[in-house]
């Protein structure tokens, strides 16, 4: 055969279907199994009784992927066994079959239950381009992948990771900015996750186009996945969560409602904003500084005529009870002269052509450099250039344009990364830029105000974002189908284990209408995210500038959600310990429910765990609802629904519908203008009966410190048990002392005379209760679009609050 002959055939086979092929040799090894193929090489690890590592490379060394997972294997104890056909890799969870003809992969549970197979094409390639052919499950549904478009089940539809500015997108475009290659699949025998630990670009097809499999692959690289299994899907994401990081605990500030534009200036309007706040009683905590903050736009700079003193201008602010965020774009202006861009060039801290060129593309200061974030030295270098930030006062970072964008929107694909030593192109680095900003922004604010947390706020992600950054889902458009769209994808990361994100209020381009603006503020207040931005040469759109109804429609959510920081905090901190969404699918507790994928309720999802929020076009007045199992109660009325069910629904502008879970228990405080104001002494917790037990934590601390690690936090378990019908405050652990002296608790749906607190009666009193203002009536005629919600004679009982243990029956 001619040397000619060979590479045609070589070139034919590049381009078709090549299998991983039967396994020619294997052996065990501490963390799992290890062997070739006939083409190439795999290994299992067993990371945890519910997770397991499948690696299959064409290449002797496996890749490192050195950005998501941050944990190392738990010594797990499995056992593997081989027969004529198969080996097989047990744990306590999770059994896996690899069928040694064809290396096809069966994951069943401990009882033998499929819970993921692949199809006979298993593993393979297509010259560069690695897959894995999936089966499809009975019933099975696919949720998750992060930020994407689409319905709740991901099913028929195809996705593509490839971190993309897309300003304006539709509902339905993709790829949006973020990637996260992690997805759940849910069926009848049971729930399991995905993660693609593959940074190229990469593809999701959940049956988009075939009816024979689903898949996933990525350009180039190895097929490198983590297997989940738990026996819920909130234990899947705790799981997912675990490997790949979870979120520190935010400032309390982040927490506040936050207002932007682009952009605010001079500083003049942006003094005139933060009075008018508090003039108007709008409780607020932080204002954004758009790239007009910046001279020419450049990065660590500002603009000497519109903000000629920042610093007191931040110094003035935050005695007004304002923190100060700062956009940062990657680009860095190429002008000789100017200090970061003569730096970054200096120590070599660029991204470059692979002559060594520097590699140039325009953005807002013109043509710019772009700092290679896969690169140390540039993270080091960025976090001691942010001292130009922290010196001005400035408190929080928002990494913005870091997918990274430019005009064009077309990197070329040769231009080359450090990617942690390791030497890599833009199409493996592209999808971890983004985050690798975020986490140098993160280092930096911890370096700089070492003293107290950090908030970052970013546009681009990838896998483990959540560690660095909360999320935002950048451009959207002033309309009702995005307001609704927006919720889908805070709910998608939610699932995919970024508990922190949330959306431009009022919507980014166009202009939002009076009622839409006044429902996304309601919407968002039950958000982890609470922002309000718009877009350069649109109308005003602060809470106040629609006119007086959505001005007090918007007050009224704005005060329900400071009201209900106490709880919201909390669950802040348990998602901090355990991954779970803030914002909650109603697939993560209802995942058997059918109701729950469909387009009527898809939107529905349970915020801290007690409020099923559901979101609703602001042109509505009458909406139909759907309840899981169990009872829930309207949060403005008491009023009681019966769950797996269906229900028409009132959902009046100045009422978004809000039910709360039965047996649930929320803590509530007074109203304050902004976090570092403090409440009343006394702590508000409303109750509501059920037949189910459930347990939350109420958590405390300073709010801004790092105290909180060393033990200057307030934490209780708050349980209530359907069958005693007791309510049951464990003993506070830490140092931290509470905020609150005394404890209201209302009762709601009870009409006992006393209940016995620690064995001792109490007497039971009442009064009228409302979650939300009454509105003013400002026309004279009599408007019946606005009801008024009040709870008569809710019972409640007032004690003292006390660090040792408090028991309730009720
Ligand atoms: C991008 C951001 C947007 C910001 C604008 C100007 O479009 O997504 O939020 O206001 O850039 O910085």
């Amino acid at each position: 055969m001619s040397t000619t002959d060979l590479s045609t055939k070589e070139r034919q086979q590049s381009s078709r279907f090549s299998a991983f092929g039967a396994i020619d040799f294997w052996q065990e090894k501490d963390y799992g199994i290890e062997g070739n193929t006939i083409s190439g090489r795999f290994r299992f690890s067993v990371f945890d009784s519910g997770v397991i590592r499948v690696q299959a490379s064409r290449f002797t060394e496996f890749e490192e992927n050195p950005y998501s997972v941050v944990s190392k294997p738990k010594p797990t104890s499995f056992e593997v066994e081989e027969d004529q056909m198969n080996i097989i890799i047990r744990t306590e969870k999770l059994s896996l079959t690899i069928q040694k003809s064809n290396f096809q992969l069966t994951f069943a549970d401990s009882e033998g239950n499929i819970l993921n197979q692949d199809d006979s094409l298993g593993i393979s390639w297509i010259g560069t381009e690695v897959n894995s052919y999936k089966k499809v499950q009975a019933n099975e549904k696919f949720v998750g992948l992060g930020e994407k478009t689409g319905g709740l089940n991901r099913f028929g539809n195809a996705y593509t990771n490839w971190n993309t500015d897309y300003f304006g997108y539709g509902i339905g475009d993709d790829p949006l900015y973020m990637s996260i290659p992690f997805y759940l699949g849910i069926h009848d025998k049971g729930q399991y996750g995905i993660f693609f630990d593959n940074t190229h670009k990469s593809v999701f097809n959940f049956g988009a186009s075939t009816n024979r499999f689903i898949y996933f692959g990525a350009e180039d690289g190895d097929m490198d996945y983590y297997f989940f299994h738990e026996d819920s899907v909130g234990k899947i994401i705790s799981s997912y969560t675990a490997l790949t990081g979870r979120m520190e605990m935010p400032p309390k500030w982040a927490l506040g409602f936050q207002q932007c534009r682009y952009s605010y200036y001079p500083d003049s309007e942006v003094y005139t904003l933060a009075k008018t706040f508090r003039d108007k009683d709008m409780p607020a905590d932080v204002i954004y500084l758009d790239i007009h903050h910046m001279e020419e736009y450049k990065v660590f700079t500002f603009d000497g005529i519109k903000f000629p003193d920042p610093k007191s201008m931040i110094a003035h602010l935050k005695s007004q009870g304002f923190r100060v965020v700062v956009i940062m774009d990657p680009g860095v202006k190429t002008q000789k002269g100017y200090l970061p861009y003569d730096e970054g060039k200096e120590k070599d801290l660029f991204v470059k052509y692979p002559d060594g060129q520097e590699y140039e593309a325009q953005v807002w200061p013109g043509w710019c450099a772009f700092p290679d974030f896969t690169k140390p030295e540039t993270r080091d270098w960025w976090v001691e250039k942010m001292k130009f930030y922290t010196d001005a006062g400035v408190d929080g970072f928002w990494t913005d344009m870091n997918e990274p964008a430019s005009w064009g929107q077309f990197t070329p694909n040769l231009i080359e990364f450090d990617y942690e030593g390791e030497g890599a192109s833009h199409r493996k680095a592209r999808n971890v830029y983004g985050m690798q900003m975020a986490r140098s922004a993160q280092e930096g604010s911890k370096f700089q105000n070492p003293h107290e947390r950090s908030f970052v706020l970013t546009r681009a992600g990838f896998a483990g974002i959540q560690r660095f950054a909360a999320a935002w889902t950048g451009d959207n458009v002033a309309s009702e189908e995005h307001m609704l769209a927006g919720v889908r994808l805070v709910n998608s990361l939610g699932l995919s284990g970024v508990a922190f994100s949330g959306y431009d209020v009022g919507g980014f381009a166009g202009e939002a209408s009076k009622s839409l603006f006044a429902r996304w503020m309601s919407i968002a207040a039950f958000s982890p995210f609470y922002r309000a931005h718009s877009m350069i040469n649109s109308n005003d759109a602060e809470p106040w500038a629609f006119g007086e109804e959505v001005e007090e429609i918007s007050r009224n959510y704005m005060k329900l959600r400071y009201r209900l920081l106490p709880t919201i905090y909390s669950s802040f901190f348990e998602a901090s310990q355990s991954g779970k969404a803030i914002s909650a699918s109603l697939a993560i507790d209802y995942p058997e429910d059918e109701n729950i994928y469909s387009q009527d309720f898809q939107n529905q999802y349970l915020f801290c765990d007690r409020f099923l929020v559901t979101p609703v076009e602001s042109t509505k007045e009458l909406m139909k609802v759907y309840l899981p199992k169990g009872t829930w109660t309207s949060l403005y009325t008491d009023q009681k629904y019966e769950g797996g069910k269906i229900h028409l629904v009132e959902c009046p502008l100045n009422y978004l519908p809000v039910f709360v879970k039965e047996s649930s228990v929320f803590t509530q405080q007074s109203d304050i203008s902004n976090v570092t104001e403090k409440p009343k002494s006394t702590l508000c917790i409303h109750v509501y009966p059920g037949s189910i037990d459930s347990q939350n934590v109420h958590y405390e601390d300073d709010g801004i410190s790092h105290n909180h690690k060393t033990g200057d936090f307030l934490k209780r378990k708050i349980e209530y048990s359907a069958q005693s019908k007791s309510l049951v405050f464990s003993k506070t652990e830490g140092g931290f002392p509470s905020d609150f002296s005394s404890l209201k608790i209302y009762l709601h749906h009870f009409d006992e005379p006393s209940v016995e607190v620690n064995g001792k009666p109490t007497q039971v009193k009442n009064e009228d209760f409302a979650f939300l203002g009454r509105l003013t009536e400002f026309d004279p005629l009599p408007d019946n679009l606005h009801p008024y919600h009040e709870i008569k004679n809710l019972s409640f009982i007032e004690i003292p609050n006390t660090n040792e243990a408090i028991k309730i029956q009720l």
